[in-house]
């Protein structure tokens, strides 16, 4: 889809990556309404921004009536492209994390992307349309530690794939972007320095941004970003059993950083 002149409704803009993915899209042509709860970054990033109509629209996004809202603020103009972006986690053992913990993860990570995606399907424009989803490669990857959300965004992909079929013969396109760690505050300094021991390698989020934006361009179905995360999403899908062993070897680094994390909070 090409993005100049698109509406674009994004949550998740004061984040990391929605910031970058903000520039990115405003760069191209596109109109933004930025959605978080922090005014502040907002005003601040939608300022920024080159191109005009922009505007910010602060709130929770776990809050029911607050959601119901945003369809009347949103106007007549109908949206061409909604981003889920919005996200959470926390780096913890299961046995480690409260039920409110757990929730909030599931919640903002697929419930709220799912009722929003919902509610705005109305608001979609008729002619061509596509919905968003940022993922994670623990979205096809099961990663101690990240299980509620693992959970979350394997919810996340697999949501995606039904309302692809549900509307395949629509002109609205649902795709799926599954970044690996990038550079940004999600990750605290414990996730930093476990990843770093790992090897695992971080994006920046300018680069997240510019993939989402080919991905957007070429309607692609579903990409995952980065080496080997790309190859281990694979291999897991055809024979777990490898990458099992080889988190079964990371499991004492990763127990000692998640007891860690735990001590942040
Ligand atoms: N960073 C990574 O390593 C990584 C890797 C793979 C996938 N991802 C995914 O990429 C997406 C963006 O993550 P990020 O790295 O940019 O994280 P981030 O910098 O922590 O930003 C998270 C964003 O989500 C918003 N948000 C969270 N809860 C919300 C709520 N209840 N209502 C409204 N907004 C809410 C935050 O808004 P406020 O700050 O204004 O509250 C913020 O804009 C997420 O879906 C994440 O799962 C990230």
């Amino acid at each position: 889809m090409e993005i100049d002149k698109k509406h674009v409704l994004l949550t998740g803009a004061s984040g990391g990556i929605g910031q970058a993915l903000a520039l990115a899209l405003a760069a191209k042509g596109a109109r933004l309404t930025l959605i978080g709860r922090r005014a502040e970054p907002l005003e601040t990033l939608c300022t920024g921004l080159s191109g005009e109509g922009h505007r910010v629209l602060t709130l929770d996004l776990n809050d029911m009536a607050a959601r119901a809202e945003l369809a009347q603020k949103l106007g007549e103009q109908p949206l061409d492209i909604l981003i889920n972006c919005a996200g959470s986690n926390q780096l913890g053992w299961l046995s480690d994390q409260t039920e409110y913990e757990i929730e909030q993860q599931l919640r903002i990570n697929l419930l709220v992307p799912m009722l929003l995606t919902r509610q705005l399907l109305n608001r979609l424009n008729p002619k061509q349309a596509l919905i968003v989803n940022i993922g994670s490669s623990f979205g096809a990857i099961g990663y101690p530690g990240y299980t509620a959300y693992c959970a979350a965004k394997f919810g996340l992909r697999g949501f995606s794939e039904a309302l692809r079929r549900e509307l395949s013969n629509t002109s609205t396109k649902v795709i799926y972007i599954a970044p690996r760690a990038t550079d940004t505050a999600l990750n605290s300094e414990s996730v930093r320095a476990m990843n770093q021991i790992l090897g695992n390698r971080m994006d920046s989020p300018e680069t997240v941004a510019a993939v989402v934006l080919r991905s957007i361009a070429r309607e692609r179905t579903e990409t995952y970003i980065g080496w080997p995360e790309r190859l281990f999403v694979l291999i897991n899908k055809l024979n777990s059993a490898p990458v099992t062993r080889a988190i079964r070897g990371q499991l004492e680094i990763i127990r000692r950083y998640a007891i860690e994390a735990r001590s942040e909070r």
